[in-house]
């Protein structure tokens, strides 16, 4: 399968974790103003991660927002239940972890059914090896840097490897390699030479900023992104 048109450049993906929980929709226009490429959504449940954010509606509220992409990353246990209020949401990209549930592969099925594109993320304890059968029912593979549930984290450098691994079985197959987790201008061109194309960064991207003053988050992005292209 060879798809020349496949856009396999830098994006950067702002989560909405590390943003001001009472202003999502401002903050979210004022972050792809400022150079953002996709708009990443953490999802949590408090039972497959400790920690627990928001739902669909949320998700719905905040899609008219978005102009860019909407990466929703469920950190929820069980996945099947909820597909369908995040296809309704609006989201461009649903992801679930591949250890959220004994049936991963008809999770996949039932995201791209929903008509949401697929995502699978990997815990960092998770081998590569693991979705070697879910490479052509998946649109995005994403590779978490930290253990999931809270942003601010630091950057597991263990994960580079299963970055270099999982961009071979990827090969030609119009699949985005994302990193979760600990992305800044430092650890940004570590994954980007190993084969990412997607960073999602939090804190690394709100830093210093607000809605009223929203300048750093175009710095922060620009820094992140020439860090990033700089290893290419
Ligand atoms: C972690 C989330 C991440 C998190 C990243 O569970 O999935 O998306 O917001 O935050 P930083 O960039 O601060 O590590
Ligand atoms: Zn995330």
């Amino acid at each position: 399968m060879t798809s020349p048109a496949f856009d396999r450049s830098i994006k950067i993906a702002p989560s909405i974790l590390a943003a001001d929980f009472a202003n999502f929709g401002q903050e979210i226009e004022a972050v792809e103003a400022q150079g953002a490429d996709w708009i990443h959504v953490d999802v949590m449940d408090g039972h497959f991660v400790p920690n627990l954010t928001f739902g669909p509606a949320m998700c719905k509220a905040i899609r008219p927002h978005i102009k860019t992409v909407m990466d929703v990353h469920l950190m929820i246990s069980p996945v099947d239940p909820y597909i369908e209020a995040f296809a309704e949401a609006g989201a461009d990209y649903i992801t679930a972890h591949v250890e959220a549930g004994p049936h991963i592969h008809r999770t996949m099925q039932a995201i791209r059914a929903s008509g949401a594109k697929a995502g699978v993320a990997l815990n960092p304890a998770t081998p590569a090896e693991s979705i070697a059968y879910l490479m052509d029912m998946v649109d995005l593979i994403c590779v978490m840097t930290v253990n999931p549930g809270f942003g601010g984290q630091k950057f597991i450098h263990s994960q580079i490897e299963k970055v270099k691994t999982l961009r071979e079985m990827i090969g030609d197959r119009p699949i985005h390699l994302e990193i979760d987790g600990g992305v800044d201008p430092t650890t940004a061109p570590l994954v980007a030479a190993a084969g990412a194309d997607a960073l999602v960064a939090g804190s690394a991207v709100f830093k210093g900023g607000s809605v009223s003053n929203p300048a750093p988050y175009g710095e922060n992005i620009r820094n992140i992104r020439a860090a990033a292209e700089q290893a290419l």
